[in-house]
């Protein structure tokens, strides 16, 4: 292994937690490097079901965990998340980069409030204040674990950062915050005393552990199309969900990463506003929907659902550089008469194979769809194919999976049928 990545090659939600506890089980650190809590990454151990936010999934497995620069931390959350597990008897081998910016309350009243403000134009966001975060990063006035932990640093960012949001919350927003200056500093220079300890750099951990030949997987946040320059802009996420954040979001150079997973969900989902040319509407819909239980992790929110979309993977690919794929809830597909996959869009009387740049031209494709026999697979089916393998799969579904191999150019290394950690294929 070495090092590898799991990328969602969507916009989101495609299972990537799943494959990260998989793949965790021979992995020696997991690392995330971008996005926060906004994420919800679920992993099913018999039957007992683990939802993580801003841990790596791999802390289930009691692996070293990282959070890396990147990430957008938000301490009380983190509290929380450490409790549950440790509640499990999970205990948490923790390391975070001091460099991390962390979600204080106004980032979310700010992410609340420009949602309200947009009205009918509003983007969607988890509400977890990582907008307003990044934004602080990328304007410089950011508060950094490294302060938080250091009380005088963290009053003197804090006395220019809380009066300043006050202020363009009541003028701009029309928002006012239900609690004070003090409260905010005490309660988080107490989480800064506790979380003292996990202070490392992650950067030197990681590189120090990939130079030793040791197994680091990097667990990618939210999906491709989700990319602030990327994805559907501006419906998209304030990090980058693309292999090249992993570099930038932990401090390791590029040449040092090898094995790149694009996760792909059999079909596509996507939680909140924005282009989705393939998307069911009406019952197709909703048999679709309740059949993936295909409601937000973090939200709770109904994902939006439609056919698998090549053009989309193929710009997945092409920023990603996926040297594997792993199709995740193909079970879910099961009973369906016929299946469908859009191969090609037709824009303005042409016909294209790329995602287009922007979503002007997004709302303008119709998509070309290549039809495919359904098939069955039950519980007696998946028996089956836990004892046999791949090669257990009926041919309707490997006739499915060969299509999207050979368009995208991309070996299929793994296919999943089922939330369950032992449901999946290996090739
Ligand atoms: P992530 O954000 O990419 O980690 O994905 P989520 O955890 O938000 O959403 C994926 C959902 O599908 C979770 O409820 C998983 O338990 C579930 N899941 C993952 N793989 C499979 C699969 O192959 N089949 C089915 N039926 N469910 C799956
Ligand atoms: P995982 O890691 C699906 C979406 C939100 C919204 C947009 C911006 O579980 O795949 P944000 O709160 O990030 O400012 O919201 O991005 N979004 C996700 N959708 N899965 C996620 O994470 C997501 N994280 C953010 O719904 O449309
Ligand atoms: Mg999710």
């Amino acid at each position: 292994m070495n090092s590898t990545l799991v990328i969602g090659s969507q916009f989101g939600d495609e299972g990537k937690g799943k494959i990260v506890d998989y793949l965790a089980e021979k992995a020696d650190c997991v690392v995330r490097y971008q996005g926060g809590n906004n994420a919800g990454h679920t992993v099913v151990v018999n039957g007992k079901i683990f939802k993580l936010h801003l841990l790596p999934s791999g802390t289930i497995r009691k692996k070293n965990s990282f959070i890396g620069a990147g990430v957008a931390l938000d301490p009380r959350v983190l509290k929380q998340e450490i409790a549950s597990l440790e509640k499990e008897g999970i205990k948490v081998n923790l390391h975070i980069d001091p460099r991390c910016h962390i979600v204080l309350p106004y980032h979310n009243i700010i992410d609340i409030g420009k949602e309200e403000a947009l009205k009918e134009k509003n983007i969607g966001t988890t509400r977890r204040g990582m907008g307003p975060c990044y934004s602080d990063r990328a304007s410089r006035i950011g508060i950094r674990f490294d302060d938080l932990v250091a009380e005088k640093r963290f009053k003197e960012k804090l006395d220019w950062n809380f009066p300043y949001y006050v202020d363009l919350c009541k003028k701009v927003l029309g928002k006012t915050f239900d609690f004070t200056q003090e409260e905010v500093f005490q309660e988080y220079v107490s989480l800064g005393k506790e979380f003292k300890k996990y202070l490392t750099d992650v950067s030197i951990a990681v590189n120090n552990c990939l130079d030793k030949g040791k197994n680091v997987l990097f667990e990618g946040a939210q999906g491709t199309l989700l990319d602030n320059d990327f994805g559907t802009y501006p419906f998209v996420t304030s990090s980058h969900p693309t292999s090249g954040a992993a570099t930038t979001g932990v401090g390791v150079a590029p040449q040092k990463l090898k094995t790149v997973i694009g996760i792909v969900k059999a079909y596509t989902t996507r939680v909140g506003a924005g282009p989705f040319p393939t998307e069911l509407k009406g019952e197709e819909a909703n048999t679709l929907r309740n059949a993936g239980n295909e409601f937000g992790t973090t939200t709770g929110r109904p994902r939006r659902v439609g056919w698998l979309d090549l053009p989309l993977l193929r710009l997945s690919n092409r920023l990603n550089g996926f040297t594997e794929l792993t199709i995740t809830k193909l079970d879910v597909l099961s009973g369906m008469k016929k299946l469908f996959i859009a191969d090609s869009y037709t824009l303005e009387g042409n016909k294209v194979f790329e995602f287009p740049y922007a979503n002007h031209l997004v709302e303008k494709v119709t998509p070309n769809y290549v039809e495919f026999e359904g098939f069955t697979l039950e519980e007696k089916n998946k028996e089956n194919l836990r004892e046999k393998g791949f090669s257990a799969l009926p041919y309707t579904a490997k006739k499915y999976l060969s299509f999207i191999e050979n368009k995208i150019n991309v070996p299929i290394k793994m296919v999943s049928f089922g939330a369950e950690r032992n449901d999946l294929l290996k090739k």
